[in-house]
């Protein structure tokens, strides 16, 4: 056995590097920073990173397995594709763009909702021991960690408000509060005017799709929770690439490709995000679980159901419905525009078959 330092406190996991210049961007005080040399540093990166390596490091050594992986190729690329967007921002139509960037932004900013996470007695789940493990630290750093690289935390802001910022920055400012309240609205993104659904409604929900019922209903949706997060984190790299691509187009947008390159910063964020996932399921994948009862189920078939689970609804409904959001806002932008037809054949010519049975 390496000697691997495999225990952290709350306070290490959330430890920042040290750097020689904060990132601003667009006037807003991000996390992150640059280092002696220029490099961008990504937040809470300087022990949550070599512990989730030394995780990975002493599992593969314990259990002579790899470590989980959800190649971004099972995820189609992202829609609008570039080209389209090129060909909508070229006809002087920018709205399904900015809705886009502010849906991502606040998207993002759902990923805190990590931190409500509460399993009692993290061990009680597991027949293996889980001291020196990812499983171990998730409630005593690393959802916090994650909760505060998306919302922001204190006066720095997270990725919410840095994909917002890249909007401002590409786009002069183009909404309101209130017109980014309405846009979300429409896209079914928050509620209109609603309240979001109450813990009780939370857990019956959760109730309703379990499907380990002698596992604690606490520890399934965590587990639930953290494979959709981790789908939305891998496949969201195809956004990544489409917003680089589309925002480093100087002819076509403002703010010199800065927008781009703040795009870059919150890209190299995610990695640790994708990393602690993996690896906190791989080890649950690799042990046993204990239900209530003092009935054990493997790993393997839990961690497996759940994932075939997401993975069915990420492909399926979740794909479909964003097809229907994004070409819902193309519709949108296009509604009394004097040569919709022609922009609009033009936008479909340059996509792909997939994406027609949602088009009028
Ligand atoms: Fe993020
Ligand atoms: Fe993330």
């Amino acid at each position: 056995m390496s000697n691997l330092q495999l225990t952290w406190s709350e306070a290490e996991l959330l430890a920042n590097d040290d750097v020689a210049e904060p990132l601003v961007a667009g006037g807003v005080r991000c996390h992150g920073g640059f280092g002696d040399d220029g490099r961008y540093v990504s937040p809470r990166a300087k022990n949550r990173v070599p512990a989730t390596e030394a995780w990975q490091q002493s599992h593969r050594e314990l259990f002579d397995a790899d470590i989980l992986d959800a190649p971004i190729e099972l995820w189609p690329e992202a829609f609008p594709n570039v080209a389209q967007t090129k060909h909508l921002l070229r006809e002087g139509i920018p709205g399904p763009t900015i809705s886009a960037l502010t849906r991502i932004g606040t998207v993002e900013g759902f990923g805190s909702m990590i931190r409500a996470v509460n399993v009692e007695q993290m061990q009680r789940n597991f027949a293996e021991s889980i001291d020196g493990t990812a499983i171990a630290h998730l409630q005593s750093g690393l959802f916090e960690a994650h909760a505060r690289d998306e919302a922001g935390w204190e006066e720095e802001a997270g990725h919410r408000q840095m994909w917002f910022a890249a909007r401002d920055l590409a786009f002069e400012n183009p909404v309101t509060e209130d017109m980014t309240q309405t846009m979300l609205v429409r896209m079914g993104i928050v509620p209109a005017g609603g309240k979001p659904p109450s813990p009780e409604e939370v857990r019956r929900n959760a109730e309703a799709v379990r499907r380990f019922p002698d596992l604690d209903l606490s520890l399934e949706m965590m587990v639930r929770r953290m494979v959709g997060l981790l789908f939305i984190e891998v496949s969201a790299f195809h956004t990544f690439a489409w917003a680089e691509e589309v925002l480093s187009d100087t002819e076509l947008l403002a703010g010199d490709a800065r927008a781009a390159e703040l795009v870059r910063f919150i890209r190299a964020d995610e990695t640790p995000h994708v990393e602690y996932l993996r690896t906190a399921l791989t080890e649950m994948r690799d042990r046993t679980f204990v239900g209530e009862s003092g009935a054990t189920v493997s790993g393997a078939q839990v961690i497996g159901t759940l994932w075939d689970t997401a993975l069915e609804q990420s492909l399926g409904a979740n794909r479909e419905s964003f097809l229907r959001t994004a070409m819902g806002e193309v519709e949108h932008a296009l509604a009394s525009h004097p040569r919709r037809d022609d922009i609009l054949d033009g936008f479909r010519a340059l996509g792909s078959e997939g994406e027609w049975a949602v088009s009028p």
